[in-house]
């Protein structure tokens, strides 16, 4: 090997390898000649550290490629690359520090940590001066994070509303186009493999809400970590809600919601969020099915952006470390490293002060009056009513209203007025509405 071969080699230690773990190492063994050519970088995975010797892996190893010495393989100077697709926060913080003191650049999958621990990892990343990528943390094999922090670097992104969890993308659809309950559709979701034995992380929102963190501190440059970000999740959804958001010309989407709000003769504001949404049916979101991720992004200068795709599994997350692992080996090999950002403090909006227009779907008492005292309650805390259904007689009786943008606090107040009338059997339920009348 020529002395200009051996430079254009990256060593490459894989910390990790299960779905993702297993999903890059074989797409460098199928592309990496087409990397090479295209690039002038090989890659070579030179150590893979696992928990099992003894596994099986759906992959060729050779043996001495395997190794359970972790801290080894970031310590080890003949390689020159870490990807950690472990998961979780320890020891994988600790390992991706580590590295990242060695002066090798990092390729993460790892939205959790991130998520928690993100600006002391770019920190060390910067001090170090080596890339920290992580594409992949944030729906899956959608190229998303680059774009923001690239070609829209000069955009002034307002608004970022995000389909990033496939699972209860893929419950929700099934509940809306086949009928099915809640349950049935996360049993369903379990037996295909989308959704963990232990599904809370996805269907209560934590996933997303860690995913809505690093797209809010991307796209505004703040620093936003999980705990900032309010979380509602789809687990109290019933066929109700989405009969009647069907018929009210809506499908309910789990939404990771990141926005920018201008505080007059003040500094602006973050408002970030994951609950479930009516969003209209002409929305391009709405047609983001199954377990397929959507990211829509709405730009003062380019108007709006949808980038969709897989969000999850192997394969798909597998392409995006690849295309970061790339990256970073062309940048170490020219000596450079991709610009992080800086992220500022930025204050975040409290839940309660955001506004939004609000489904509530009342089931009431069949007698006159009923009406005046509910229309009563939403006045008393000045939630104006966009439009009203009555339906049903007896013991069906339901009011159905869809709220003008109202703050939150407010129709909480509303909400515990109601839940004090008589007249009300019970608030069947209640849903943030995405529409087309939305001022912040
Ligand atoms: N799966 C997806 O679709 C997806 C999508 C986007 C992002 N991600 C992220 O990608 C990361 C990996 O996910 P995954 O689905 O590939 O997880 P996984 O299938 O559970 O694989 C985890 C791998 O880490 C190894 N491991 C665990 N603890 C270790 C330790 N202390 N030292 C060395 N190796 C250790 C395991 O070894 P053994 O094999 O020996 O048990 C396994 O190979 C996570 O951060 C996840 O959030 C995953």
């Amino acid at each position: 090997m020529t002395d200009q071969e051996a430079k254009s080699v990256v060593r490459v230690g894989v910390l990790g390898c299960g779905n993702v773990g297993a999903a890059l190492v074989a797409l460098v063994q199928e592309r990496g000649e087409e990397i090479s050519s295209r690039t002038g970088v090989t890659l070579e995975v030179a150590k893979v550290a696992v928990r099992s010797l003894t596994r099986k892996r759906p992959i060729d190893l050779d043996d001495s490629i395997l190794t359970r010495d972790s801290g080894e393989l970031v310590s080890d100077p003949s390689i020159d690359v870490i990807v950690e697709v472990i998961g979780g926060i320890e020891p994988a913080r600790e390992l991706i520090l580590t590295a990242l003191a060695n002066g090798k650049p990092v390729v993460t999958a790892n939205k959790e940590l991130l998520a928690n621990h993100g600006a002391e990892l770019f920190a060390a990343a910067s001090q170090a001066g080596v890339d920290l990528l992580f594409e992949a943390s944030v729906a899956g094999g959608i190229p998303i994070l680059r774009p923001l922090r690239e070609s829209l670097v000069g955009e002034d992104v307002r608004r970022i509303m995000g389909i990033v969890n496939g699972t209860t993308n893929f419950i929700l659809t099934r509940m809306s186009e086949q009928g099915t309950g809640y349950a049935e559709a996360l049993a369903e979701a379990q037996q295909l493999g989308y959704a963990e034995r232990d599904p809370t992380a996805d269907v209560e929102g934590y996933d997303a809400g860690a995913k809505a963190a690093i797209l809010a501190s991307l796209a505004f440059g703040a620093k936003v970590v999980a705990g900032d970000v309010y979380h509602e999740g789809i687990s109290n959804i019933g066929a109700t809600d989405i009969e009647f958001a069907d018929r009210l010309g809506y499908v309910v989407k789990l939404l990771a919601i990141a926005e920018l709000i201008e505080v007059e003769g003040s500094e602006s504001e973050v408002a970030v969020r994951v609950h479930p949404a009516m969003v209209p049916k002409s929305h391009p979101l709405a047609g983001v099915r199954d377990s397929f991720n959507a990211v829509f992004v709405e730009g003062a200068a380019v108007g709006d952006l949808m980038f969709y795709g897989r969000g999850a599994g192997g394969d798909p997350t597998g392409s995006a470390v690849l295309g970061d692992l790339v990256d970073a080996a062309v940048n170490l090999r020219k000596g450079t490293s991709a610009d992080l950002l800086t992220l500022g403090r930025k204050p975040i909006r409290p839940i309660d002060e955001l506004q939004s227009s609000y489904y509530v779907n009342l089931d009431v008492l069949d007698r006159p009056g009923v009406l005046r005292a509910v229309a009563e309650a939403f006045e008393r805390h000045g939630v104006s009513i966009r439009s009203l259904e009555q339906e049903g007689v007896g013991a069906d009786a339901r009011l159905i209203f869809i709220t003008h943008q109202a703050r939150e606090a407010d129709v909480q107040a509303t909400l515990d007025d109601l839940r004090e009338l008589e007249v009300i059997h019970q608030i069947t339920s209640v849903l943030r509405v995405i529409g087309d009348d939305e001022v912040h």
